[in-house]
């Protein structure tokens, strides 16, 4: 077993049994009719405190605070270990007033969106390196004009009024001019790239000579060009789950310092 899957499994282990032991603590305080809700609503909200200061700490990177690799086992395995308390806290009821609603909705939401941001991190990466290696995302706009005024250039050297001109016109230009088919790369389809090549092939039927070498070259950069797009479609998912995950954290932050002083009114 490599270290990264020891780690992942005593993570897991640890989560499990952090779980079992609140489950058996909170059901001998109810067995002897003490409540426990305080106890898990602060237990919840110190939680969702420390999760969200994996933001702060990602900031400030000059502080001696432990490692990052460390901050962020400790957010994947305190976050999903507040499924287990939530449910405690809430005693399993769904929420009633459209506050506690809107909580629960943040809540969720945080929560999946963490899981998934966590498996995606996991996934794209491999897939990216499979695919033209990894570009770095700031730059694959660049990479993008230069092989639209590579085309351009190509074109330029034909006839007027031909096939490969009309096929440009038509299809390609607006291929090669910006990023494109973004979600059919988030798909995994390959079908707009096959029927593009498809087209540049049968151009080909009714191309002259000569141009069957311009042919070949727009083949490969449609090609190259196909790899950046679905560079930037992977790594653009891989940037903006968190533009989800954040902003509903400060969100959920704001609901439960509201929700416990609500609480702390009236108990
Ligand atoms: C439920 C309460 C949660 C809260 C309040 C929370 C909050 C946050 C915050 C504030 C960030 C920092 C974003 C940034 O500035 O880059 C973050 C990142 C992240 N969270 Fe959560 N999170 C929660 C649950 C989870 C869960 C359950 C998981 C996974 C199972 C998770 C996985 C991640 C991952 C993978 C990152 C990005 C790590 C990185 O790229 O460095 N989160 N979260």
């Amino acid at each position: 077993m490599t270290a990264f899957a020891r780690r992942r499994v005593t993570g897991i282990i640890l989560v499990v049994l952090a779980t079992i032991l609140l489950t058996v603590l909170t059901a001998v305080f109810d067995a002897a009719f003490v409540s426990t809700r305080g106890v898990h609503g602060w237990l919840l909200a110190a939680m969702i405190v420390f999760l969200a200061c994996y933001q702060i700490r990602k900031r400030l990177t000059m502080l001696p605070l432990g490692t990052s690799a460390l901050w962020l086992q400790l957010h994947i395995y305190i976050g999903l270990s507040t499924l287990p308390v939530f449910f405690l806290h809430t005693d399993g009821r769904l929420p009633r007033g459209p506050i506690e609603i809107f909580m629960l909705a943040c809540y969720l939401i945080v929560f999946l969106s963490g899981a998934g941001g966590l498996l995606l991190s996991r996934i794209i990466p491999p897939r990216l390196r499979n695919r033209g290696g990894e570009a770095l995302y700031e730059r694959i706009p660049g990479y993008v004009r230069r092989i639209a005024a590579q085309t351009e250039k190509l074109i330029s050297t034909t006839a007027e009024e031909s096939v490969i001109r009309d096929l440009f016109e038509a299809r390609l230009r607006p291929y090669f001019e910006q990023p494109a088919n973004f979600w059919r790369h988030v798909m995994h389809s390959q079908k707009h790239c096959v029927l593009l090549l498809d087209a540049v092939r049968d151009a080909g039927r009714f191309a002259a000579e000569e141009e069957q070498l311009l042919l070949n070259e727009l083949t490969e950069l449609v090609q190259q060009k196909d790899d950046l797009d679905y560079q930037y479609a992977m790594q653009s998912i891989l940037k903006y789950w968190l533009f989800i995950h954040v902003p509903l954290t400060w969100a959920l932050i704001v609901m439960t310092i509201f929700h416990a002083s609500v609480a702390l009114m009236y108990s």
